[in-house]
């Protein structure tokens, strides 16, 4: 078996914390440089292997025991405002698995309720991160990383209270159908959804929350993640016009490779777009896509799970939300433009 990189998709209500949270783990700064604080596009970044070690400390040793270690991890950044309802959907539409964000003290939102309908209605696995711990009234700031370690140096009526904003969230989903409980007293993580409490401001319950994250995926989703015999396709993200470049799209590799030499099949409004990749590009492992800190690199091929930029002057007029398939012979080309126009 040759399993790929997850997607990871978190998804939550405006200001939960969703890009502070990704930035907290890839040592990045793109939330104080949104406009208003508000995201307002979907991101993608790479975290490698090592960040998930670094990241984890001492729990990434069970981790390393499984038979299918993930090669890194692919997440991305949705926006929380309630207008962005297709940028959320398109996210969820690419996830292998997904991170919801709900803010500890003001539990579910209406953008919550959306987003666990749009992982429901697509069957995307997820944990919940219950954000903002350090703004818990009366919370005690700590050197532990650790929450499950945090909770313990905490006053007895933090901890009750802790617990009953937990309690708030396992009501709330048992309503919606689902079945959830702290990770730390999750007896079955495939009935069971964990709830993680953390700070993305502090760090505390980030190890778990990406242990319990990483956990679930070797042992759950091997199969989907699983290369042999996948077809190689995306999704468009976004197509813009680039100073230099020309048109180019930002995709997520969702499946096999994409070589320079490759033919793009992509539906256009009312035509189908067969066209070969002018450039690839791949962002900086860590640096977001929408805000990289450095150039991205031209490069000649790619394996999935990537999110990367393609540049090409027939991808104008390419609807974001479009999937991308990607042919290396006569008849796959053939195969694709058939389906994109059956479709
Ligand atoms: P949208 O993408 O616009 O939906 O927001 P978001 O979910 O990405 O939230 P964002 O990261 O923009 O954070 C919103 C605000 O909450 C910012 O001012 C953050 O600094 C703050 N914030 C995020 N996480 C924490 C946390 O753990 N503790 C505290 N105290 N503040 C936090
Ligand atoms: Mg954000
Ligand atoms: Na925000």
């Amino acid at each position: 078996m040759q399993i790929r990189q997850p997607i990871v998709v978190v998804l939550g209500h405006v200001d939960s914390g969703k890009t502070s949270l990704l930035d907290r783990i890839r040592g990045t700064g793109v939330q104080g440089r949104e406009a208003g604080g508000i995201t307002q596009h979907i991101g993608a970044s790479f975290l490698p292997t090592e960040t998930i070690k670094e990241t984890c400390g001492p729990l990434y040793k069970k981790l390393q025991e499984s038979e299918n270690q993930v090669p890194g991890i692919l997440v991305i950044d949705t926006p929380g405002h309630e207008v962005f309802t297709n940028l959320r959907a398109r996210g969820g539409s690419a996830a292998d698995i997904a991170i919801l964000v709900v803010d500890v003290n003001r539990g579910f939102q209406p953008q919550t309720n959306e987003s666990l309908k749009i992982l429901q209605s697509r069957k995307v696995p997820f944990v919940v991160a219950l954000n903002k711990c350090d703004q818990i009234s009366g919370w005690r700031k700590s050197d532990t990383k650790f929450i499950t370690q945090a909770i313990k140096e905490q006053d007895q009526f933090i901890q009750t209270d802790l617990d009953q904003k937990i309690y708030d969230v396992v009501g709330t989903l048992s309503v919606l159908g689902y079945q959830s409980e702290a990770f730390y007293r999750v007896k079955d993580f495939k009935s069971e959804i964990a709830i993680v409490p953390i700070s993305a401001r502090s760090g505390v319950g980030i190890p778990e929350l990406l242990a319990v994250l990483v956990g679930l995926t070797q042992q759950y989703l091997q199969k989907r993640l699983d290369q042999k015999e996948k077809e190689s396709r995306g999704i468009v993200l976004e197509v813009n016009e680039e100073i230099g470049l020309g048109h180019t799209a930002n995709i997520i590799l969702i499946d096999g490779s994409i070589k320079k030499t490759d033919t793009i099949v992509v539906a256009k409004r009312d035509s189908v777009i067969i066209t070969k990749p002018k450039a690839i590009l791949l962002p900086k492992p860590l640096d977001e896509m929408r805000d990289p800190r450095d150039k991205f690199k031209p490069v000649q091929s790619v394996d999935a799970a990537a999110g990367l930029k393609i540049a090409s002057p027939d991808l104008e007029g390419v609807l974001p939300g479009s999937t991308l398939y990607i042919a290396s012979n006569e008849d796959d080309v053939k195969k694709y433009t058939k389906l994109i126009e059956s479709e």
